[in-house]
């Protein structure tokens, strides 16, 4: 039986406690820092088990280190890059753990947008053509040659808001000079890239990998701007949806143009990486290209692929750890699961904290429905919103459009004041 500790606070990390109280070899799960939500509504679930979960106020590399020491916890879950950008799974390497997350050499794919980039282009995986500046002048100069739409990402890691798409010069003038002269996403954006604007369907998919192999998920698709119709800004994403049926013809060309040459770039680079290796795809009539790779599981990519994954987490922990991948069969429920972000008003602007959450205890009934906590915080009552995105709710059906009305009608058994959601997600997925 295994001790398990899942950093994060997230809805994705709420997802990974769900994997991990599900399986038959896990008997205490910690979470560093969580959030109470993680702790409501799982004894009707795991009743015959029951596994404490229990979270711990440690957020910095050497708490976080000190407590998988003296607690003899064997595997680390993590679910943020920047965790893993900032070196904590080299440093839980030295302490002879488990950890499912890459070292910080691995983390670069996410954490410098420009080593990502030329590592495709080295080697021959497809995506946007694209130039690097690490000078604002250089960047505005080249600007006057280009064809709009553009698209402008600062290198490093901005929380997902890094990457403007400029529709003539003048926008993309005042994205220069908002990135790299005004530091809106601070040291993040001391280099940017300017790429070119692909159009297509966007898609996500996972590898699985021990370095040396890998075997890739099913498909999703995360709906990330605010509003339907996919209007208004950009936020952390406001639901999801999988399979996506459409990427299915893909999935052989995915595994040939993008993952096979990924892994051999590494091995060729000598970077190991272990874990969750995300990549962002758009489908263009060209065939799938690579928008972005990220070091981990999306959100809220993560609460509609996990529940649908079949084989106990642990085995695929296990392969990961102990190089046998190859081995590894990811196994899937043959059904649909559809994730709707329930987000405070006014997100991903500023937005009113401390609002108390209603929770019809109903929604624990169905084993098929899901609550993912993210922003909340304990009041004397229950709960109360303390982030942007506040839940979500996953619902898995035999067909797509019964998962997404199976999670709309069960969204309204949760409330908050001035609470949004998208009512359109999984519409071109049906
Ligand atoms: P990224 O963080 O690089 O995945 O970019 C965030 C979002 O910006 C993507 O999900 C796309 O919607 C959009 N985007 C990024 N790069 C491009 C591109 N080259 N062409 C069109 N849209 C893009
Ligand atoms: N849902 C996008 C991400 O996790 O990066």
């Amino acid at each position: 039986m295994y001790k398990v500790l899942i950093i994060g606070s997230g809805g994705r990390e709420h997802a990974i406690v769900s994997s991990f109280l599900k399986s038959s070899r896990v008997d205490e799960v910690y979470v560093a820092p969580g959030n109470p939500g993680m702790l409501l509504g799982y004894e009707d679930y795991y009743s015959d088990k029951q596994i404490p979960v229990t979270l711990i106020d440690k957020t910095t590399i050497p708490e976080i280190c000190s407590f998988v020491s003296d607690n003899k916890i064997e595997i680390v879950f993590v679910g943020p890059e920047q965790s893993l950008a900032d070196g904590l799974a080299d440093e839980l390497e030295n302490l002879k753990v488990s950890v499912i997350g890459p070292k910080k050499e691995g983390a670069r794919l996410e954490a410098s947008k420009i080593y990502a980039k030329k590592l495709m282009k080295k080697y021959g995986i497809p995506t946007a053509d694209f130039q690097q500046f690490d000078q604002s002048a250089q960047a505005k100069e080249y600007l006057q040659q280009v064809a709009f739409p553009v698209v402008i990402k600062a290198d490093g890691l901005a929380a997902g808001k890094g990457v403007v798409i400029a529709n003539d010069y003048n926008q993309a003038l005042e994205s220069v000079e908002k990135i790299m002269e005004k530091s809106q996403f601070g040291n993040a954006g001391d280099k940017i890239i300017i790429e070119e604007f692909l159009t297509g369907w966007e898609g996500s998919i996972f590898a699985v990998t021990d370095g040396h192999n890998y075997k890739s998920t099913i498909v999703s698709q995360d709906y990330k701007k605010l509003l339907e119709n996919d209007k208004g800004p950009n936020t952390g994403g406001m639901g999801a949806v999988a399979p996506v049926a459409k990427a299915e013809p893909h999935l052989q060309t995915i595994e040939k143009t993008v993952f096979d040459p990924l892994f051999k770039a590494l091995a060729n680079e000598h970077i190991s990486y272990k874990g969750f290796l995300y990549a962002g795809l758009i489908f263009t009539d060209q065939g799938p290209k690579v928008l972005e790779f990220n070091c981990r599981l999306g959100d809220p990519e993560a609460q509609v692929i996990l529940p649908l994954l079949d084989n106990d987490i642990i085995e695929i922990c296990e392969a990961i750890n102990n190089n046998s991948v190859d081995d590894l069969k990811l196994k899937w429920k043959n059904k649909y699961a559809a994730n709707i972000v329930l987000a405070s008003q006014g997100y991903p602007g500023k937005y009113e904290k401390g609002l108390p959450i209603e929770i019809n205890e109903d929604i624990f009934n169905d084993p098929e429905v899901s609550v993912y906590y993210a922003g909340v915080r304990d009041n004397d009552d229950g709960l109360e919103t303390a982030g942007g995105r506040v839940l979500s709710v996953t619902a898995l059906a035999e067909k797509m459009p019964d998962a997404l009305k199976k999670a709309y009608a069960n969204i309204k058994k949760l409330s908050f004041k001035g609470q949004t959601y998208r009512k359109d997600i999984g519409i071109n997925a049906k």
